[in-house]
């Protein structure tokens, strides 16, 4: 933890176009700079820096933020660790809060893991080229195999001694601890027997996305089938397979800059991808893929092509990522290679453009590979055309966004020469009677007294129907907390000035109107709490604020554009700046804001009204229905004051 004020001195020597300039050139423009966005490819800038709101934004692909937002994302680091970068760019000295004990002591593990994994990384390498048994056994070997020296040491690859623990030993000589050699896995002991793990291996390291070493893949040089290809380290404190892609740290800028990644199966996958020139590339190495791996290639692409090698195993592979990467809401393709290739062997033999071109010519998005595959292996017969089509409709069904679902849907209808409307029967099936599971399960979760407390009963997470109008009232209150814009009379007569602020806080309050979004509701709290503090500066206070959801969500509110001047000229007379007509756009949002919530409860009572039709419960239908009505005399109100405040 870092304390409060280093945090605050950090953020004020933090300036963002300083910041920024060291990763992106900036050209001035108005107010504002200009550059080409770090976070995905673009030929014209739309990469904006405001100086004076401390922010930037990319109009293109959406990323925004402040400094520490800046280096977190480019640098894909965590808070502390971006804070932390900063602290050292500016020469700041931080200074740690006091942890537990616990945490002490977990933190030092971990580090003490991660020292002893680069001083064995370190070891390796310099052995693989300094030693003589490292050169003629371990480099001849890369060599052979057609690896350039210049990749070899990109990715810091080394060989571990042909010898019991000679590793062990030097480990030791130069003061690492016995245990952690042992957690890390480099040191096998037993009693009193000590040995290398790796002895004998060509090392590949496993860095994590910061650069550090966590891990190894050791190759041995024999051809014996008894010995495993491939040892890895066992998990541990710093190393889960599961959540580990071999090569992101080396890969992880260009997979941004081309907004795709490649996936392959293997450590020299990875590596003759790199050295066919095609860097944005990481491998599930050994492991299936998992959901975790998946997060971390989106959080810095949403478009993934599997190339797995074009035998049994890859297809079966291949065919259990495709869903586990469509549930994640990722674009996928796949690219089966010939049989009896891998991509090491198959890119070998040619140039980058010769590789992309390829890759580009026959990558196929996931209904196609399915297509061809099944029809390949079956005949063309109708029991085994409905199986394919079941299957496709079935990945169909896993994918989170509608459009993209029904873009799908379009072409397996035409591949298949089955009409839309029957898959689109298909997966909505497929959908109800997932969500009827849920829902079963739920029920019978808030019935059961062991487990009530404990599991939250509704699974997917609430969609947030009024989203527009709550960034739009937090929006206001950012910009014109402090702004007053009505007088009010309190009880004797004397006239008292309003700001926005409390207007629009007294207003949620009365009608007790809260979010279904906790962010949401945190940001109103805030404001709450300094009501009455006339030092509370909104923007800066929240674009800064340590919950990095809060000042994500401030950056982007701050940078989005005033584009309600449009429909006020609509209306006709007078277009003003915003800050002008305060006292109109004010209480306009905050009555559409009640007005979209009214709808909102109105559409929940009529499914309500219709569950219990379905139940034929005459009494409870006619207690709903009243709600109903009451609440449509609202809506009707409300609606027609902001029909009154459209037509001034
Ligand atoms: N793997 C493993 N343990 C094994 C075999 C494989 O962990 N016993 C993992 C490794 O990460 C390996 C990947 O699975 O890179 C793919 O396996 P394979 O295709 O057999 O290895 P290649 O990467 O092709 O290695 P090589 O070219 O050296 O045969
Ligand atoms: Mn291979």
């Amino acid at each position: 933890m870092i304390d409060q004020a280093t945090i605050d001195r950090i953020l004020e020597a933090a300036e963002i176009t300083d910041v920024v300039s060291e990763f992106v050139t900036l050209k001035k423009r108005g107010v504002n700079q200009l550059g080409n966005c770090p976070f995905h490819n673009e030929k014209t800038p739309s990469f904006t820096v405001s100086p004076a709101k401390g922010i930037f934004k990319c109009f293109g692909c959406g990323k925004g933020g402040n400094s520490v937002n800046f280096i977190m994302e480019h640098e894909s680091l965590s808070y502390p660790e971006a804070l932390k970068w900063l602290a050292k760019k500016y020469h700041i000295e931080v200074s740690e809060e006091e942890e537990t004990e616990e945490q002490k002591q977990l933190k030092d593990e971990r580090e003490s893991m991660m020292i002893v994994s680069s001083f064995a990384q370190k070891y390796f390498t310099r052995y693989l080229w300094e030693e003589n048994e490292g050169r003629t056994v371990g480099l001849s070997y890369l060599r052979e195999r057609g690896i350039r020296d210049e990749i070899i040491k990109k990715f810091e690859l080394g060989f571990c001694p042909d010898a019991k623990n000679a590793f062990t030993q030097a480990a030791q000589k130069q003061g690492y601890k016995i245990e952690f050699l042992e957690k890390t896995g480099l040191t096998i002991k037993r009693d009193d027997w000590i040995v290398d793990r790796f002895a004998a291996r060509v090392m590949f390291p496993i860095h994590n996305i910061a650069g550090r070493v966590i891990a190894f893949g050791g190759r041995t040089l024999k051809n014996d089938k008894k010995i495993a290809k491939y040892l890895n380290s066992p998990e541990s404190e710093i190393y889960h397979k599961s959540r580990v892609l071999y090569g992101i740290y080396q890969a992880k800028r260009e997979i941004t800059r081309q907004d795709r990644c490649y996936l392959v199966e293997g450590y020299t996958d990875v590596l003759s991808f790199h050295q066919t020139g095609i860097e944005n590339v990481v491998a599930s190495s050994g492991t299936a893929l998992t959901t975790d791996q998946i997060r971390i290639i989106k959080r810095f692409s949403n478009n993934i092509t599997i190339i797995y090698d074009g035998d049994e195993a890859g297809i079966k592979a291949s065919l259990r990522g495709i869903d586990l990467v469509l549930e994640e809401g990722v674009n996928v393709k796949v690219l089966l290679l010939p049989q009896g290739e891998d991509p090491d062997s198959f890119s070998r033999s040619m140039s980058s453009s010769q590789l992309l071109e390829y890759i580009q010519q026959n990558e196929t998005d996931f209904i196609r590979f399915k297509t061809k595959l099944l029809l390949e292996s079956t005949e063309n017969d109708p029991v085994s055309k409905a199986r394919l089509i079941n299957d496709i409709v079935r990945s169909i069904s896993v994918v989170p966004d509608a459009i993209t679902r029904s873009v799908y849907i379009k072409e397996c209808s035409n591949l298949m020469d089955v009409q839309e409307d029957i898959l689109y029967t298909e997966v909505r099936k497929i959908k109800q009677k997932e969500s009827e599971e849920i829902r079963k399960k739920a029920f019978r979760e808030q019935n059961n007294p062991r487990t009530q407390s404990q599991v939250p009963t509704q699974k997917t997470p609430a969609i947030n129907l009024c989203e527009i109008e709550e960034r739009e009232i937090l929006r206001i209150l950012i910009k014109y907390f402090h702004e007053e814009i009505f007088e009010t009379e309190d009880e004797e007569g004397n006239v008292e000035p309003l700001s926005v602020g409390s207007y629009v806080l007294d207003e949620l309050e009365n009608d007790g109107l809260v979010s279904d979004n906790q962010l949401i509701n945190d940001f109103i709290d805030l404001f709450r709490q300094n009501e009455e503090n006339p030092n509370f500066k909104p923007a800066p206070f929240f674009i800064n604020h340590s919950n990095i959801k809060i000042s994500r969500l401030a950056s982007d509110l701050v940078a989005e554009k005033y584009t309600e001047s449009k429909r006020w000229k609509k209306g006709g007379a007078f277009v003003e700046a915003e800050n002008e007509i305060l006292d109109l756009i004010v209480p306009k949002i905050v009555q559409e804001y009640k007005l979209r919530k009214v709808k909102n409860m109105l559409r929940e009572l009529e499914t309500q009204i219709q569950e219990a039709g379905k139940q034929n419960n005459m009494e409870l239908v006619m207690d709903i229905q009243s709600q109903h009505i009451n609440l449509k005399k609202v809506a009707n109100h409300l609606s027609v004051q902001l029909g009154n405040r459209t037509i001034i």
